[in-house]
């Protein structure tokens, strides 16, 4: 049995259309605008009149009258001038329910098209630290991951590192500047690269020849000059590293750690091809392919520089030939800023030409930024840049200012009660970011971000928290056979039915949000049902066992949900003594 109520529904109505002998296509229901009318709404009549030449409502009420004889249903109505109003009988309800609290996902379904995508995201810079537009990709890219494996997809994560483009050769260019050689190069960390190449930037802004002297050092570079790639080797290395331990705070897992430099060597391939197809042409010396112009300027795309070296876009051209010869991909997935999308609509339509990814599905995720209250891009209370670290600390020392001190609680020692912060902290994060439409952006709320009411991430882990606590206090009661006794009970258990059915809507539209709306809702619904709907003193064991039972399918939901966007649920959650 799906234990997907809408598909329930969806079954029975297409039998009941298949025996009137109308187009099955429009047995379809959709959870009803008006709750107070009905569960679910059907308004196949309507799109059916045409093709039937009837009257809606008279076909509507032909697959009523079949309905009726379903016990399955409460209420069956046709109303307006066509709609087929339904009710379920809380005994499917309850079925449904009880089926759905014994399958370890709850009655999920998967993909009917299992494949293999590569998911970038990520996409760091050597010598950069993490600002607040990667955690975006990194926060996304992640959930993204989660959904898609969980779906039934395979997925290949990987970080796409910018480690190949004209800031290499700034990077190195200053440091002969001012050490006079690279010899010290390998002694540097992360800080001292990170300052390198600030100066090396400013320099460069404002001195042409320092500008074209680093150009020729990434040529050169590129080109394989021994003494470039040892040194270019270590700022690689530590740039990994730092990195690293950031992508690790925030639990993005990446499977590769592939770079644009891997790819340098098909970029020679993709030119070569691209000259045997005819699609190339040199043009001042850089060999470039011009790109059809439809209804707005798209400039062409350049493979190789007029001083040799590749450009971001050749790299990724090539990468995506890597992904789908090496890797085996059918499906890629970018997970970058919006602020590129002609780059990737510039890259996809030259894959296309190429013939490079046939049958392969490109697609890219573009997203909004992050902005402070002022709608400007966020930044720190002395206007530099916010580094992710900064971020993070921020969050933390939020977090930390409702918790107890260390020693306060029992068992809550310095290194609980900051595990607990940064899981507090990092969920208020991300669930802040996965709570808005992906492309639209969306300003940081300083304030109320971490707060453990309103729809944030801490509200949801504090919904959990509190179920485990009903739990563990439940001694003799366990969850047992659930029974609807009431409206709110009723409400509770439509909602988690429609677990299965936001799951895939998410996946297939690639917005987290979904699930976070979902999240939010349901934890408010359980919240009203535990206000009405006692368990302990329950009126009899089975209603205190059924309610467990409901309020246990709801922490696993929820667990399930969080951990989908990224974010993990503590077992515990402590609040500062009022
Ligand atoms: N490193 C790039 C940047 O900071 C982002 C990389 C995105 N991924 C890609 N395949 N181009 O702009």
């Amino acid at each position: 049995m799906s234990l997907s109520l809408e598909k329930i529904i969806n079954a029975k109505l297409a039998e009941v259309f298949n025996s009137l002998q109308l187009n099955p296509q429009y047995a379809v229901v959709k959870v009803s605008d008006r709750p107070d009318l009905s569960d679910f709404q059907c308004n196949g009549a309507l799109a059916l009149a045409k093709s039937e030449k009837k009257n809606p409502r008279e076909i509507a009420t032909q697959i009523a009258a079949k309905l009726q004889e379903d016990p399955d249903f409460s209420k069956i109505s046709v109303d307006g001038p066509g709609f087929l109003n339904l009710s379920i009988n809380n005994t499917l309800i309850a079925k449904v329910l009880d089926a759905m609290s014994e399958d370890e996902r709850f009655g999920c379904e998967k993909v009917s098209n299992p494949h293999k995508i590569v998911l970038d995201s990520g996409g760091p810079n050597v010598a950069k630290a993490l600002h607040v537009g990667h955690l975006r990709s990194a926060a996304i890219g992640e959930s993204i991951r989660r959904i898609e494996i969980f779906a039934g997809n395979e997925v290949i994560s990987d970080v796409h590192f910018g480690d190949w483009g004209t800031p290499m050769g700034m990077i190195l260019a200053e440091i002969i500047k001012q050490d006079g050689d690279l010899s010290k190069t390998e002694s540097y960390d992360i800080n001292d690269i990170s300052a390198f190449y600030k100066k090396a930037n400013i320099r460069c802004k404002e001195d042409e020849t320092a500008k074209e002297t680093a150009r020729l050092i990434t040529a050169d570079l590129q080109n394989g000059n021994p003494e470039y790639r040892k040194a270019w080797q270590h700022l690689r290395k530590v740039s990994v590293d730092a990195v690293k331990k950031n992508y690790d705070e925030l639990q993005a897992h990446f499977d590769l750690w592939l770079g644009e430099s891997d790819a340098h060597e098909t970029c020679a391939e993709i030119v070569k091809l691209a000259a045997q197809k005819g699609v190339s042409e040199v043009d001042d010396g850089a060999t470039i392919i011009r790109l059809e112009e439809t209804n707005k300027p798209k400039p062409p795309v350049i493979l190789v520089k007029s001083d040799g070296g590749y450009a971001y876009q050749v790299t990724d051209i090539a990468t995506i030939k890597m992904r789908v010869d090496d890797l085996k991909a059918q499906e890629i997935i970018y997970v970058v800023d919006k602020r590129q999308s002609l780059h990737f609509e510039q890259v996809f339509e030259v894959a296309e030409k190429l013939g490079i990814a046939p049958n392969v599905t490109l697609r890219h995720i573009g997203f909004g930024t992050v902005n402070g209250p002022d709608g400007k891009p966020f930044k720190t209370r002395d206007g530099g840049v916010m580094n992710l670290e900064d971020l993070l600390k921020l969050s933390k020392d939020k977090v930390r200012e409702s918790m107890p001190q260390a020693g306060e609680v029992e068992g809550y020692g310095e290194k609980e009660i900051e595990k607990l912060v940064s899981q507090i902290a990092i969920g208020a994060i991300k669930y802040q970011d996965l709570k808005n439409n992906i492309a639209s952006g969306y300003v940081f709320e300083v304030d109320d971000f971490a707060k453990f009411d309103g729809k944030t991430g801490p509200y949801i882990q504090y919904a959990i928290a509190r179920i485990n606590s009903i739990l563990r206090k439940a001694g003799d009661i366990k969850p047992g056979k659930v029974i609807i006794s009431n409206a709110e009970e009723r409400d509770l258990a439509l909602k988690l039915m429609q677990l299965s059915n936001i799951i895939m809507r998410t996946q297939e539209a690639k917005e987290p949000s979904i699930i976070s709306d979902y999240a939010y809702t349901l934890a408010q619904t359980f919240s009203s049902f535990y206000n009405t709907s006692p368990i302990m003193s329950a009126e009899s064991q089975e209603l205190a066992s059924s309610r467990l039972q409901l309020a246990k399918l709801v922490r696993d939901v929820l667990t399930l949900l969080l951990y989908l966007l990224g974010i993990e649920a503590p077992e515990v959650m402590l609040k500062k003594a009022e």
